[in-house]
């Protein structure tokens, strides 16, 4: 990384640890909502499954991951159009240790990675912590990665790898039309470029149902799915997984030497939720909730902002996009909102260019009367002070 690069990284890294100050009103968080999470079924699935297995909760699992919990995976992709053996699963401390092994398996230092823009600020830093170059792509807030930018970049750039948030992107909330995905996986396999694919949002649409996933589409083993149970489950337990296609060795051997297994405790607890916990029933819930927690925030953001103010819509997920008028510059708005206890996410943080210095990310995980006022509170001062009477 140049000094420059040095410097913008430090200043995110700054900004992200202050906004997660508990005491802050948690308009910033990517986290689920924990008051909608099934601790305490978990918990004791949890202390169940190690009493039951007093050795192998407590030694080092496989670098793969435990085969029931690879087995209820396998099953459960069938619903996002993927048929993946358990074997071809490698379970991972999260969906992030997930994207960062598919990195290093598919790249080398040096190397151009293209990704969506706006984009989740922990790719940004992982990519040019692995020493990478950044290839951004603009996201249609409608349809996703816009493919035509993509084609012209692989034509100009040395592209080694992609990365997408297709299903419920963070921070627009979109979907990648399946006929878009198919196209995508194809372009790219064309030239034998990996695509890293994040699911971590998939079960978390709006509507009936869960989108495909790339990976439905991948005949080359090209496409390098990444998903996590937590924004659905506990984020806590660093439960995730990736289907490596044909990287996987290489990914088992850097997951190895990484921190040789993930904890074989809460993979235990997790498989066992998937296997016997109702999981389908709790996303039922938790889609409902966060489908109107969003719709009441587009409201009250449409009612509190200035004029001119533009909300994504988001097909799923917890968070919206806020595209204030030009001239609002939400790092300003950031500080003072701190200043008043309020956590969000100014939009530079999504990019490593110049752009989005008007827009915010909020997250609608939440909707109490104390999150209510915060977002009447942010747009009086977006609006600014009133004028001399
Ligand atoms: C797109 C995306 N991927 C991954 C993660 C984190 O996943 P995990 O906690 O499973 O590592 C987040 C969290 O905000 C996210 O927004």
């Amino acid at each position: 990384m140049s000094a420059k690069e040095v410097a913008i990284a430090a200043g995110a890294m700054a900004i992200i640890r202050r906004l997660s100050d508990p005491s802050l009103v948690p308009l910033a968080t990517g986290a689920p909502n924990s008051a909608l999470l099934p601790h305490r079924k978990l918990n004791a699935l949890l202390a169940a499954e190690v009493r039951k297995r007093p050795v192998e909760s407590t030694s080092y699992g496989s670098p793969r991951g435990s085969k029931h919990l690879r087995q209820q995976i396998s099953r459960r992709l069938l619903t996002a159009g993927c048929s993946v053996t358990p074997e071809e699963i490698t379970v991972t401390c999260g969906c992030v240790e997930a994207v960062t092994l598919a990195l290093r398996a598919t790249c080398r230092p040096g190397d151009a990675v293209a990704i969506g823009s706006p984009v989740y600020y922990t790719f940004l830093n992982a990519i040019r912590q692995l020493g990478l170059k950044l290839v951004e792509i603009p996201t249609h807030p409608g349809e996703g990665l816009d493919l035509d930018v993509l084609r012209f970049a692989l034509r100009h750039a040395p592209v080694r790898a992609v990365v997408a948030i297709l299903n419920f992107d963070n921070p627009l909330g979109c979907v990648m039309p399946d006929a878009n995905k198919r196209r995508l996986v194809e372009l790219l396999a064309a030239d034998g470029i990996p695509l890293i694919e994040d699911d971590v949002y998939a079960e978390l649409g709006f509507s009936a149902g869960r989108p495909t996933s790339a990976k439905a589409y991948d005949r080359a083993g090209l496409v390098l799915h990444c998903a996590s149970v937590s924004k659905t489950l506990a984020p806590g337990y660093r439960v995730g997984w990736i289907v490596a296609g044909r990287f996987q060795a290489e990914v088992e051997a850097l997951k190895a030497l990484t921190n040789i297994a993930t904890p074989s405790p809460t993979q235990l607890a997790v498989a066992e939720f998937l296997a016997t916990g109702g999981y389908d029933r709790h996303l039922r819930g938790l889609r409902r909730v966060y489908a109107a927690q969003a719709a009441r925030m587009r409201a009250a953001v449409a009612r509190h902002f200035p004029p001119g103010t533009r909300i994504s819509q988001p097909a799923g997920g917890s968070v919206l996009w806020v595209e204030m008028p030009a001239g609002v510059d939400s790092l300003d708005l950031y500080a003072e909102a701190l200043g008043a206890g309020i956590a969000v996410v100014p939009g530079p943080l999504f990019t490593v260019g110049d752009d989005y210095r008007n827009c915010l990310r909020l997250s609608a995980s939440a909707w109490t009367p104390r999150i209510e006022a915060a977002v009447a509170a942010l747009g009086a001062m977006a609006r600014g002070p009133a004028p001399p009477p």
